[in-house]
């Protein structure tokens, strides 16, 4: 069996490599293959790490050239030429033209390490240790991101998660006619409300592994309001919606807002490990090595990533095919739940992140596996894991989307016939 050396050694906490159960070999752009040769199509993207492909030509090229060259690897947060060039392409290509103004700062490799940063600038620049975030909010795995995270089953108490964290409200939690920003409001300017002011509020405009729920506009306008009337820093989490996920390159754009921070990761290293917190000027109050971390900066990343900002970001070329590609895929996942009327409550997303609600989670876990024995990677998200969800690579191909979609209603199709036998069968007994 290809996978028992996992079974018998990687720990039980592998869940993946469960939902896909085979060993993946080759991977090209929006396509991978197993050891076997079986392709599949990938609607899943590395969880957002993977917007420009697998294995991008360009970005690959240019990576294997600085390796055959012997460019720098590793040097903690030192100068090197390829983190220049990258904070040279960063600022051109997508600060400048957005009238943007951060300081950067590389952190840790990972979308926790952001989080972490974000947490504790804010709370020292503020001088105060209480955090808001939102109802079904995700940010991670180390401590103070997962104070922060809604959900329960990354949360057990004997981890000593800390505390000084306060979940509100997000978006239509409560449906479309309870203002969940005017709670907020009410809470924050209420004394004997019970609810310390926060330095920050950490918030995705797109809540991704939550059940990919998309805060309104006005929405976002109104909490960038809040943030400045009670002097609380807002915070953005674009770590899976931001590297043009949600249509351009972050995701507050369409709200025409500013956060105070950002925090990237995934996509921003072009496929390689990277992170990285964008910080508004005043607010870049640490003291020289105060927050440090071995992997700050990993110089492959910003080879890779430097090629994808120029490649993609250079003029609105890339930003008007995603417009085409998710309009596509905003018309296969309209097409999915007019068909399946019946078993899908409803589809919510935008640009290339999307999401069909099912009332039966249990026909989620079935769908996604037959989805994958036919040749479709593609992955659930919400609390109850009752969202079906696309995140393809934002440079898949109109055909690809379709060939997907084709496979994902046939599975659909496929699990209600096998479910109607089971339950005949069931009731000839
Ligand atoms: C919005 C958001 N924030 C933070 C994280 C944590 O990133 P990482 O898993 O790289 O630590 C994730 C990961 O899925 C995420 O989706």
């Amino acid at each position: 069996m290809p996978l028992e050396i996992f079974n018998q050694y990687e720990s039980e906490v592998r869940g993946y490599i469960r939902s896909f159960p085979t060993l993946f070999a080759k991977s090209k752009m929006a396509e991978i293959w197993d050891v076997d040769g079986k392709r599949y199509i990938d609607f899943f993207a590395g969880a957002g790490a993977l917007n420009y492909g697998h294995n991008n030509p360009k970005i690959n090229a240019a990576v294997i050239e600085y390796l055959q060259n012997d460019g720098i690897g590793h040097a903690l947060d030192m100068g090197t030429v390829a983190k220049r060039d990258f904070i040279t392409s960063f600022v051109k290509n997508i600060l400048k033209p957005r009238n943007l103004d951060y300081k950067l700062q590389f952190v840790g490799p990972t979308g926790t390490n952001a989080i972490e940063t974000a947490l504790k600038i804010a709370r020292k620049v503020k001088g105060r240790k209480q955090v808001m975030s939102f109802t079904n909010g995700f940010h991670g795995m180390s401590m103070g991101s997962l104070s922060i995270t809604g959900n329960s089953f990354y949360h057990d108490d004997s981890y000593g998660v800390p505390g000084y964290t306060t979940q509100v409200p997000f978006h239509n939690y409560l449906g479309d006619k309870v203002d969940t920003i005017a709670y907020l409001r009410k809470i924050l300017g209420d004394d004997s409300s019970g609810t310390e002011l926060p330095a920050a509020i950490v918030l995705e405009t797109i809540q991704a592994e939550g059940g990919i729920n998309v805060a309104g506009v006005d929405w976002l306008k109104s909490l960038r309001e809040i943030c400045y009337d009670f002097d609380i820093l807002l915070v953005v989490d674009d770590i899976q919606v931001g590297n043009g996920r949600s249509g351009n390159f972050f995701s507050f754009e369409r709200a025409g807002i500013q956060p105070d921070i950002v925090t990237l990761s995934k996509s921003i290293g072009g496929g390689h490990p990277m992170s990285l917190v964008l910080l508004k000027p005043e607010l870049d109050k640490w003291s020289p090595g105060e927050h440090s971390g071995t992997f700050r900066g990993n110089n492959l990343a910003f080879v890779a990533a430097t090629v994808a900002l120029d490649t993609y970001w250079a003029d609105d070329t890339f930003v008007k095919e995603l417009q085409l590609k998710s309009q596509l895929v905003e018309k296969r996942m309209q097409d999915l739940a007019f068909r399946f009327a019946d078993h899908i409550r409803e589809i919510r997303g935008l640009g290339m992140i999307w999401g069909a609600e099912f009332k039966d989670p249990e026909l989620i876990s079935a769908i996604c596996s037959q989805a994958f024995a036919d040749g479709l990677v593609i992955e659930t998200a919400g609390a109850a894991d009752d969202v079906i969800k696309f995140l393809g690579p934002l440079i898949i191909t109109e055909a690809l989307i379709n060939e997907g979609f084709d496979i994902l209603e046939s599975a659909v199709e496929k699990v209600l016939i096998r479910n109607r036998t089971q339950e005949g069968k069931e009731a000839a007994q």
